[in-house]
């Protein structure tokens, strides 16, 4: 019977249902993967299967598809993040390959179209250090260099694992006088079991982030041997305690207001105290 396990003794799950989705396509964010064609040309092709760790990008080409031979013959790509605002560009390059004549499996769903970036009505610009066109309204667009391709088990797909070589980010998106993207202003393109969402409002964060900082004044109060307790984060407020390190009677009680103080309040209790 539909959702019931092998083991014939196991007992049903209440909170779950076994099921064959067509698609694991959980929720990452979509990009455009320019790649170079034979005569010169780019091609530009959506995709969304990718991670990042360091400075490497993996995407998950299929097999058949233009983008991966081009990167078999000429190793060398960019990945251009759309903002949320622009999945109408990357939906019409959803139906189209760079391929020619069209691969079977696509044959009567897909057809070919040379001038990706025009039929997308997106504009290509060209990266600093490799030979591929950036997407100029993308406000996140990466150069990378191809080290590895690696076929998948099952043949459907290569594994490209690239060098990002540049980074080249919107001002907006950006927290001016630093390297860091600003997690608030960026706006990924999520796609989710074949929808385009943008992301909610941020929920939390980890502690590496570098936009949480303890206040001065309880950095000096530290540092002079006083010990400190937040007394209060939430709701766009918090409170920290300064007490004497003897009894740890209070001293004087802060309020924070800046961004960055109200994050480092609110980690303490991440890290598992309650609030009060
Ligand atoms: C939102 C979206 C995400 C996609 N994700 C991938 C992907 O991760 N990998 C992939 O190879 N194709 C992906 N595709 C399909 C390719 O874009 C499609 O097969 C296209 O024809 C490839 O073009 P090309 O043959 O010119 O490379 C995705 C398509 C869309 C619209």
């Amino acid at each position: 019977m539909e959702g019931m396990s092998d083991d014939p003794d196991a007992e049903p799950d209440p909170s779950h249902r076994v099921i064959e989705p067509s698609v694991l396509y959980v929720g990452t964010p979509a990009y455009l993967v320019a790649t170079r064609n034979p005569d010169g040309t780019p091609n530009l092709a959506p995709a969304s299967s990718h991670f990042a760790l360091s400075r490497t990008i993996v995407l998950g080409l299929e097999e058949g598809g233009r983008s991966l031979d081009n990167v078999r013959r000429h190793p060398e790509l960019t990945v251009n993040f759309p903002s949320s605002s622009q999945w109408r560009h990357v939906e019409r390059l959803a139906r189209v390959t760079g391929r020619d004549p069209v691969p079977e499996e696509k044959a009567g769903t897909y057809e070919f179209e040379p001038r990706k970036f025009e039929r997308a009505d997106l504009t290509p610009v060209a990266s600093d250090l490799v030979d591929v066109p950036r997407v100029a309204e993308a406000p996140l667009q990466l150069e990378a260099r191809v080290r590895r391709i690696t076929p998948a088990t099952t043949g459907e797909f290569g594994m490209v694992e690239a060098e990002v070589v540049r980074v080249h980010a919107a001002r907006e998106i950006t927290v001016e006088g630093t390297d860091h993207l600003d997690p608030e202003a960026w706006h990924p393109l999520i796609y989710a079991y074949r929808h385009f969402f943008d992301r909610g409002s941020e929920v939390g964060w980890t502690w590496k982030t570098p936009f949480a900082a303890m206040p001065a004044a309880v950095d000096r109060w530290e540092l002079s041997g006083g010990t400190w307790a937040v007394s209060h984060a939430g709701g766009g407020s918090a409170t920290v305690d300064l007490l004497r390190c003897d009894g740890g009677e209070l001293v004087e009680r802060i309020r924070l207001s800046d961004p960055a103080e109200l994050r480092w309040a609110a980690a303490q209790f991440a890290n598992g105290e309650e609030t009060p």
